[in-house]
């Protein structure tokens, strides 16, 4: 992961994408959102990241079938995965995870509560024909319609969250 800057971390919004694994929904979601601020260019105004709540395929890239599907929409994936450490409480501003049992992961390391209000559902954001989504569904032990499906849901869900920030 990047260090965040101290000295300029303060004026940045930072946005952490948070799945299960951080090989398919979170890597993909990242990408997304920095496409977006990046095609607005407010690149600079951003810090953003994923991380999974296994740790299972730490230091893996993402899965080649979502780098595969992004690709063919010139979005390239480069995270590696990393898990989510207490400390990402801390240094994010929203933690933005894929489902319910994402959610209650979160819940579950933050005790007290004293996060919660950072930790939002991405899918609240979906609109138009992706409003009755109410998670990111994982596509890890599908075929191919699953990870174009996450990849069209993202990109709503992102420009929404996106435009809910400004
Ligand atoms: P992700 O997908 O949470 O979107 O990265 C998964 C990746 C790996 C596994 C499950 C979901 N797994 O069981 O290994």
């Amino acid at each position: 992961m990047d260090q965040i800057a101290a000295g300029e971390s303060y004026i940045m919004t930072k946005i952490l994408f948070v799945c299960l694994g951080n090989i398919c929904r979170s890597p993909a979601a990242e990408a997304v959102m920095k496409d977006i601020v990046k095609t607005h260019g407010r690149e600079s105004e951003f810090f953003i990241d994923s991380a999974g709540t296994s740790g299972h395929h730490v230091g893996e890239p993402a899965d080649s079938r979502m780098i595969e599907q992004a690709n063919k929409r010139s979005l390239h994936i480069t995270s590696i995965s990393r898990k989510f450490t207490h400390k990402d409480f801390l240094d994010f501003d929203y933690i933005l995870v894929m489902d319910a049992s994402n959610y209650s992961n979160m819940a579950n390391l933050d005790s007290t509560g004293k996060y919660k209000h950072k930790v939002k559902i991405l899918a609240e954001y979906a609109s138009d024909s992706f409003t009755n989504y109410k998670e990111v569904p994982d596509p890890y032990y599908g075929g191919t319609k699953g990870f174009e499906l996450v990849l069209n849901l993202l990109d709503n869900c992102c420009i929404n969250f996106y435009h809910s920030l400004l």
